[in-house]
Protein backbone atom coordinates (compact mmCIF):
# COMPACT_ATOMS: atom_id res chain seq x y z
CA UNK A 1 0.00 0.00 0.00
CA UNK A 2 2.88 2.65 0.54
CA UNK A 3 6.71 2.53 0.44
CA UNK A 4 9.09 2.78 2.97
CA UNK A 5 9.88 6.13 2.43
CA UNK A 6 6.56 7.74 3.26
CA UNK A 7 6.75 5.70 6.53
CA UNK A 8 9.99 7.59 7.77
CA UNK A 9 8.17 11.09 7.93
CA UNK A 10 4.88 9.63 8.83
CA UNK A 11 2.18 11.81 7.03
CA UNK A 12 -0.55 12.18 9.25
CA UNK A 13 -3.69 9.53 8.40
CA UNK A 14 -6.49 8.65 10.93
CA UNK A 15 -7.89 5.69 10.81
CA UNK A 16 -11.33 6.92 10.99
CA UNK A 17 -9.90 8.17 6.83
CA UNK A 18 -8.64 4.82 6.17
CA UNK A 19 -11.81 3.05 7.20
CA UNK A 20 -13.75 5.90 5.08
CA UNK A 21 -11.78 4.27 2.30
CA UNK A 22 -12.94 0.78 3.30
CA UNK A 23 -9.01 -0.49 2.99
CA UNK A 24 -9.14 -4.16 2.87
CA UNK A 25 -6.01 -4.73 4.31
CA UNK A 26 -4.19 -2.52 7.11
CA UNK A 27 -1.37 -0.64 5.81
CA UNK A 28 1.99 -2.17 6.52
CA UNK A 29 3.02 0.68 9.40
CA UNK A 30 0.39 -1.28 11.34
CA UNK A 31 1.22 -4.90 10.97
CA UNK A 32 3.10 -5.97 14.34
CA UNK A 33 5.52 -8.66 14.71
CA UNK A 34 4.42 -12.13 15.20
CA UNK A 35 5.14 -12.43 18.99
CA UNK A 36 3.47 -9.04 19.30
CA UNK A 37 0.05 -9.95 17.60
CA UNK A 38 -2.96 -10.28 20.25
CA UNK A 39 -4.88 -13.53 20.59
CA UNK A 40 -8.27 -12.62 19.99
CA UNK A 41 -10.50 -15.57 21.65
CA UNK A 42 -8.62 -15.19 25.10
CA UNK A 43 -10.52 -16.87 28.55
CA UNK A 44 -12.52 -14.02 29.96
CA UNK A 45 -11.45 -12.67 33.58
CA UNK A 46 -13.01 -15.81 35.18
CA UNK A 47 -12.80 -13.94 38.92
CA UNK A 48 -12.98 -10.28 37.77
CA UNK A 49 -14.56 -8.32 40.76
CA UNK A 50 -17.56 -6.08 40.06
CA UNK A 51 -17.74 -3.73 42.99
CA UNK A 52 -21.08 -2.26 44.16
CA UNK A 53 -20.00 0.63 45.10
CA UNK A 54 -23.46 1.88 46.80
CA UNK A 55 -22.35 -1.26 49.90
CA UNK A 56 -19.13 1.99 50.54
CA UNK A 57 -21.93 4.36 52.31
CA UNK A 58 -23.26 0.89 54.53
CA UNK A 59 -21.08 0.71 57.34
CA UNK A 60 -22.32 -2.94 57.85
CA UNK A 61 -21.42 -3.76 54.32
CA UNK A 62 -18.38 -1.08 53.67
CA UNK A 63 -15.71 -3.41 55.64
CA UNK A 64 -16.10 -6.63 53.23
CA UNK A 65 -16.28 -4.63 49.79
CA UNK A 66 -13.02 -2.52 51.14
CA UNK A 67 -11.80 -6.47 51.59
CA UNK A 68 -13.00 -7.48 48.01
CA UNK A 69 -11.43 -3.86 46.50
CA UNK A 70 -8.10 -4.98 48.79
CA UNK A 71 -7.95 -8.59 46.93
CA UNK A 72 -9.02 -7.04 43.42
CA UNK A 73 -5.98 -4.58 44.00
CA UNK A 74 -3.17 -7.25 44.57
CA UNK A 75 -4.06 -9.33 42.48
CA UNK A 76 -4.78 -8.04 38.80
CA UNK A 77 -5.00 -3.60 39.81
CA UNK A 78 -7.79 -3.71 38.41
CA UNK A 79 -12.06 -3.96 38.95
CA UNK A 80 -15.47 -3.00 37.73
CA UNK A 81 -17.67 -0.40 39.50
CA UNK A 82 -21.50 -0.53 39.24
CA UNK A 83 -23.69 2.01 41.72
CA UNK A 84 -21.21 4.83 41.08
CA UNK A 85 -23.39 7.19 41.26
CA UNK A 86 -23.19 8.34 37.52
CA UNK A 87 -26.66 8.31 35.65
CA UNK A 88 -26.37 6.34 32.71
CA UNK A 89 -27.70 9.43 30.19
CA UNK A 90 -24.56 11.65 31.12
CA UNK A 91 -22.65 8.05 30.27
CA UNK A 92 -24.70 7.74 27.00
CA UNK A 93 -24.00 11.77 26.15
CA UNK A 94 -20.47 11.43 26.82
CA UNK A 95 -20.06 8.62 24.41
CA UNK A 96 -22.57 10.37 21.95
CA UNK A 97 -20.55 13.01 22.09
CA UNK A 98 -17.23 10.98 21.78
CA UNK A 99 -19.32 9.24 18.53
CA UNK A 100 -20.11 13.28 16.79
CA UNK A 101 -16.43 14.21 17.50
CA UNK A 102 -14.49 11.36 15.29
CA UNK A 103 -16.69 11.74 12.77
CA UNK A 104 -16.36 15.35 11.73
CA UNK A 105 -14.39 16.27 8.86
CA UNK A 106 -10.56 15.37 9.14
CA UNK A 107 -10.38 19.27 8.81
CA UNK A 108 -11.85 19.99 10.99
CA UNK A 109 -10.60 17.94 13.69
CA UNK A 110 -6.95 18.56 12.19
CA UNK A 111 -7.64 22.10 13.99
CA UNK A 112 -6.48 20.13 16.95
CA UNK A 113 -4.10 18.07 16.08
CA UNK A 114 -0.72 18.22 17.95
CA UNK A 115 2.71 15.22 18.57
CA UNK A 116 3.19 17.84 21.61
CA UNK A 117 2.59 15.43 24.63
CA UNK A 118 2.88 18.52 27.08
CA UNK A 119 -0.47 20.34 24.99
CA UNK A 120 -3.70 20.54 27.61
CA UNK A 121 -5.43 18.99 24.21
CA UNK A 122 -4.58 17.30 21.03
CA UNK A 123 -6.18 15.41 18.63
CA UNK A 124 -4.49 12.54 17.14
CA UNK A 125 -3.78 9.30 16.04
CA UNK A 126 -1.67 5.73 17.51
CA UNK A 127 0.10 7.03 20.22
CA UNK A 128 2.17 9.62 18.84
CA UNK A 129 1.94 9.73 14.79
CA UNK A 130 5.38 11.82 14.81
CA UNK A 131 6.94 9.33 16.67
CA UNK A 132 5.56 5.81 16.06
CA UNK A 133 7.68 3.28 14.67
CA UNK A 134 4.74 0.86 14.58
CA UNK A 135 1.42 2.35 14.31
CA UNK A 136 -1.48 1.29 15.97
CA UNK A 137 -5.48 1.50 15.03
CA UNK A 138 -6.45 4.22 17.34
CA UNK A 139 -7.63 7.80 16.74
CA UNK A 140 -7.86 9.74 20.15
CA UNK A 141 -8.41 13.36 21.51
CA UNK A 142 -6.95 13.95 25.03
CA UNK A 143 -7.86 17.12 27.18
CA UNK A 144 -7.06 18.49 30.81
CA UNK A 145 -10.42 18.43 32.36
CA UNK A 146 -9.86 19.20 35.89
CA UNK A 147 -10.50 22.57 37.11
CA UNK A 148 -12.85 22.17 34.76
CA UNK A 149 -13.28 26.22 34.12
CA UNK A 150 -9.40 26.31 33.52
CA UNK A 151 -9.81 24.09 30.70
CA UNK A 152 -13.31 23.78 28.62
CA UNK A 153 -12.61 26.88 26.69
CA UNK A 154 -10.11 24.82 24.74
CA UNK A 155 -11.98 22.03 24.45
CA UNK A 156 -13.78 20.81 20.79
CA UNK A 157 -16.06 23.38 19.90
CA UNK A 158 -17.72 20.98 17.35
CA UNK A 159 -20.19 18.96 18.13
CA UNK A 160 -21.46 22.00 19.64
CA UNK A 161 -23.43 20.03 22.58
CA UNK A 162 -19.75 18.43 23.02
CA UNK A 163 -18.31 20.99 26.15
CA UNK A 164 -22.08 20.02 27.65
CA UNK A 165 -21.84 16.48 27.68
CA UNK A 166 -18.23 15.51 28.27
CA UNK A 167 -17.70 18.34 30.86
CA UNK A 168 -21.08 17.05 32.60
CA UNK A 169 -19.49 13.12 33.02
CA UNK A 170 -15.95 14.89 33.23
CA UNK A 171 -16.83 16.18 36.56
CA UNK A 172 -19.02 13.09 37.98
CA UNK A 173 -15.79 10.81 37.09
CA UNK A 174 -13.54 13.55 39.22
CA UNK A 175 -16.16 13.01 42.13
CA UNK A 176 -15.79 9.30 41.57
CA UNK A 177 -12.33 9.29 41.37
CA UNK A 178 -12.14 11.17 44.70
CA UNK A 179 -14.14 8.35 46.54
CA UNK A 180 -12.07 5.25 44.97
CA UNK A 181 -8.71 7.38 45.79
CA UNK A 182 -10.30 7.12 49.87
CA UNK A 183 -11.11 3.56 49.43
CA UNK A 184 -8.23 2.31 48.27
CA UNK A 185 -6.29 4.80 50.64
CA UNK A 186 -8.05 2.80 53.42
CA UNK A 187 -6.56 -0.66 52.12
CA UNK A 188 -3.37 0.27 52.04
CA UNK A 189 -3.56 1.72 55.74
CA UNK A 190 -3.09 5.11 54.42
CA UNK A 191 -4.80 8.86 55.55
CA UNK A 192 -6.85 10.03 52.76
CA UNK A 193 -6.81 12.87 54.81
CA UNK A 194 -3.12 13.54 53.94
CA UNK A 195 -3.50 13.91 50.46
CA UNK A 196 -7.07 14.80 49.91
CA UNK A 197 -6.27 18.01 48.70
CA UNK A 198 -3.74 17.38 46.47
CA UNK A 199 -6.21 14.71 45.13
CA UNK A 200 -8.94 17.17 44.82
CA UNK A 201 -6.41 19.49 43.31
CA UNK A 202 -5.42 16.86 41.07
CA UNK A 203 -5.06 16.67 36.91
CA UNK A 204 -7.79 15.02 35.10
CA UNK A 205 -6.78 14.36 31.59
CA UNK A 206 -9.69 12.02 29.64
CA UNK A 207 -8.47 10.57 26.42
CA UNK A 208 -11.27 9.93 24.11
CA UNK A 209 -10.60 6.71 21.85
CA UNK A 210 -11.74 5.76 18.76
CA UNK A 211 -11.02 2.05 17.50
CA UNK A 212 -12.67 1.85 13.85
CA UNK A 213 -13.11 -1.63 13.03
CA UNK A 214 -10.43 -2.88 11.19
CA UNK A 215 -10.04 -5.44 8.09
CA UNK A 216 -7.04 -7.18 10.18
CA UNK A 217 -7.91 -7.58 13.59
CA UNK A 218 -5.20 -10.34 14.04
CA UNK A 219 -1.59 -7.99 12.70
CA UNK A 220 -2.70 -5.01 15.07
CA UNK A 221 -3.80 -3.94 18.04
CA UNK A 222 -5.69 -0.25 19.03
CA UNK A 223 -2.71 0.12 21.83
CA UNK A 224 -0.08 -1.86 22.46
CA UNK A 225 0.80 -2.65 26.36
CA UNK A 226 1.00 -0.12 28.59
CA UNK A 227 -0.05 0.70 32.20
CA UNK A 228 -1.22 4.15 32.70
CA UNK A 229 0.72 6.66 34.92
CA UNK A 230 -1.09 8.39 37.56
CA UNK A 231 -3.39 7.08 40.43
CA UNK A 232 -6.34 5.37 38.84
CA UNK A 233 -8.29 5.64 35.59
CA UNK A 234 -11.77 5.09 35.35
CA UNK A 235 -12.26 3.59 32.05
CA UNK A 236 -15.91 3.92 29.74
CA UNK A 237 -16.12 1.31 26.84
CA UNK A 238 -18.81 1.44 24.26
CA UNK A 239 -18.21 -2.63 24.01
CA UNK A 240 -15.38 -5.04 24.51
CA UNK A 241 -11.99 -5.16 23.32
CA UNK A 242 -9.87 -4.27 26.51
CA UNK A 243 -7.43 -7.12 27.30
CA UNK A 244 -4.91 -6.89 31.03
CA UNK A 245 -2.14 -8.76 32.09
CA UNK A 246 -2.57 -10.55 35.76
CA UNK A 247 0.18 -11.12 38.16
CA UNK A 248 1.40 -14.55 36.79
CA UNK A 249 1.58 -12.15 33.72
CA UNK A 250 -0.90 -13.83 31.60
CA UNK A 251 -3.45 -12.21 29.41
CA UNK A 252 -6.96 -12.01 29.81
CA UNK A 253 -10.16 -10.58 28.28
CA UNK A 254 -12.09 -7.71 30.31
CA UNK A 255 -15.61 -8.98 29.82
CA UNK A 256 -18.43 -5.92 28.83
CA UNK A 257 -20.97 -5.18 31.30
CA UNK A 258 -23.41 -2.70 30.46
CA UNK A 259 -23.15 0.45 32.41
CA UNK A 260 -20.37 -0.48 34.58
CA UNK A 261 -17.24 1.54 34.53
CA UNK A 262 -13.51 -0.19 34.64
CA UNK A 263 -10.84 1.18 37.39
CA UNK A 264 -7.20 0.34 36.29
CA UNK A 265 -4.70 1.01 39.26
CA UNK A 266 -1.78 3.37 37.27
CA UNK A 267 2.36 3.90 38.27
CA UNK A 268 1.78 6.86 40.92
CA UNK A 269 -0.20 4.37 43.01
CA UNK A 270 2.12 1.27 42.89
CA UNK A 271 4.77 3.92 43.38
CA UNK A 272 2.74 5.14 46.90
CA UNK A 273 2.05 1.98 48.04
CA UNK A 274 5.51 0.67 47.41
CA UNK A 275 4.62 -1.57 45.42
CA UNK A 276 2.35 -3.81 47.44
CA UNK A 277 -0.14 -2.94 44.45
CA UNK A 278 0.75 -2.79 40.72
CA UNK A 279 -0.30 -1.31 38.02
CA UNK A 280 -2.34 -2.82 35.32
CA UNK A 281 -0.62 -3.63 32.00
CA UNK A 282 -3.54 -3.69 29.58
CA UNK A 283 -3.69 -3.39 25.95
CA UNK A 284 -6.82 -2.91 23.31
CA UNK A 285 -7.68 -5.26 20.68
CA UNK A 286 -9.67 -4.78 17.55
CA UNK A 287 -12.82 -6.09 16.10
CA UNK A 288 -13.33 -6.58 12.39
CA UNK A 289 -17.05 -5.88 12.97
CA UNK A 290 -17.81 -3.27 15.62
CA UNK A 291 -16.01 0.35 15.83
CA UNK A 292 -15.36 0.86 19.84
CA UNK A 293 -15.15 4.07 21.75
CA UNK A 294 -13.84 3.93 24.70
CA UNK A 295 -13.54 7.54 27.69
CA UNK A 296 -10.47 6.63 29.81
CA UNK A 297 -10.14 9.49 32.68
CA UNK A 298 -6.65 9.09 33.53
CA UNK A 299 -6.52 11.05 36.94
CA UNK A 300 -3.09 11.91 39.17
CA UNK A 301 -1.78 14.03 41.49
CA UNK A 302 -0.79 17.49 40.74
CA UNK A 303 1.31 17.88 37.72
CA UNK A 304 4.55 19.00 39.02
CA UNK A 305 3.94 17.05 42.54
CA UNK A 306 6.40 14.58 43.14
CA UNK A 307 5.10 10.86 44.24
CA UNK A 308 7.37 8.71 46.38
CA UNK A 309 6.87 5.49 48.35
CA UNK A 310 4.61 6.41 51.50
CA UNK A 311 6.91 6.32 55.00
CA UNK A 312 4.50 4.28 56.40
CA UNK A 313 4.60 1.41 54.25
CA UNK A 314 8.56 1.36 54.36
CA UNK A 315 10.74 -0.84 57.07
CA UNK A 316 13.27 -3.01 56.78
CA UNK A 317 11.57 -5.58 55.14
CA UNK A 318 10.05 -3.43 52.61
CA UNK A 319 13.13 -0.79 51.58
CA UNK A 320 12.29 1.98 49.56
CA UNK A 321 11.71 0.32 46.06
CA UNK A 322 10.62 3.46 43.67
CA UNK A 323 12.21 6.50 42.67
CA UNK A 324 9.65 10.02 42.95
CA UNK A 325 7.97 11.29 39.94
CA UNK A 326 5.60 12.88 38.89
CA UNK A 327 3.26 13.45 35.85
CA UNK A 328 5.62 16.03 34.42
CA UNK A 329 8.24 13.43 34.76
CA UNK A 330 6.08 11.43 32.86
CA UNK A 331 5.47 13.25 29.60
CA UNK A 332 9.24 14.15 29.66
CA UNK A 333 9.87 10.50 29.57
CA UNK A 334 7.49 10.10 26.79
CA UNK A 335 8.70 12.73 24.87
CA UNK A 336 12.31 11.23 23.84
CA UNK A 337 11.33 7.31 24.90
CA UNK A 338 9.04 5.09 22.78
CA UNK A 339 6.65 3.39 25.86
CA UNK A 340 5.33 0.55 23.15
CA UNK A 341 9.31 -0.55 23.77
CA UNK A 342 9.86 0.09 27.90
CA UNK A 343 7.34 0.91 30.96
CA UNK A 344 8.03 3.95 32.36
CA UNK A 345 7.78 2.12 35.85
CA UNK A 346 10.77 0.07 35.17
CA UNK A 347 12.59 3.62 34.69
CA UNK A 348 11.86 4.36 38.10
CA UNK A 349 12.25 0.84 39.64
CA UNK A 350 15.44 1.15 42.27
CA UNK A 351 17.75 -1.65 41.48
CA UNK A 352 17.93 -4.25 44.91
C1 LIG B 1 -5.72 4.45 27.64
C2 LIG B 1 -6.26 3.08 27.52
C3 LIG B 1 -8.03 1.63 26.93
C4 LIG B 1 -9.22 1.59 26.05
O1 LIG B 1 -6.29 5.38 27.04
O2 LIG B 1 -4.72 4.60 28.38
O3 LIG B 1 -5.64 2.18 27.97
O4 LIG B 1 -9.99 0.64 26.19
N1 LIG B 1 -7.43 2.91 26.93
O5 LIG B 1 -9.38 2.48 25.21
NI1 LIG C 1 -4.26 2.82 29.40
Amino acid sequence: MEGEGECSDNPFTSVMTLTKMRVPHVPQRYVLPPSQRPTLTLDLTANLPIVDLSTLHHASQRSLTLDTIQGACKELGFFQVVNHGIPLPVIHDALAAAIEFFNLSLEEKMTLLSDNVHNPVRYGTSLNHASDKVHYWRDFIKHYSHPISDWIHLWPSNPPSYKDKMGNYAKAVQVLHKQLMEAILETLGLNFGNLQKEIEEGNQLMAINCYPACPEPDLTLGMPPHSDYGTLTVLLQSGPGLQLQDNKKKWLSVPFVEGALLVQLGDQIEVMSNGQYKSVVHQVTLSAENKRLSIASLHSLPINKKIGPAPELVDEQHPVSYNEFSFRDFLDYISSNDIADKRFIDSIKKSV
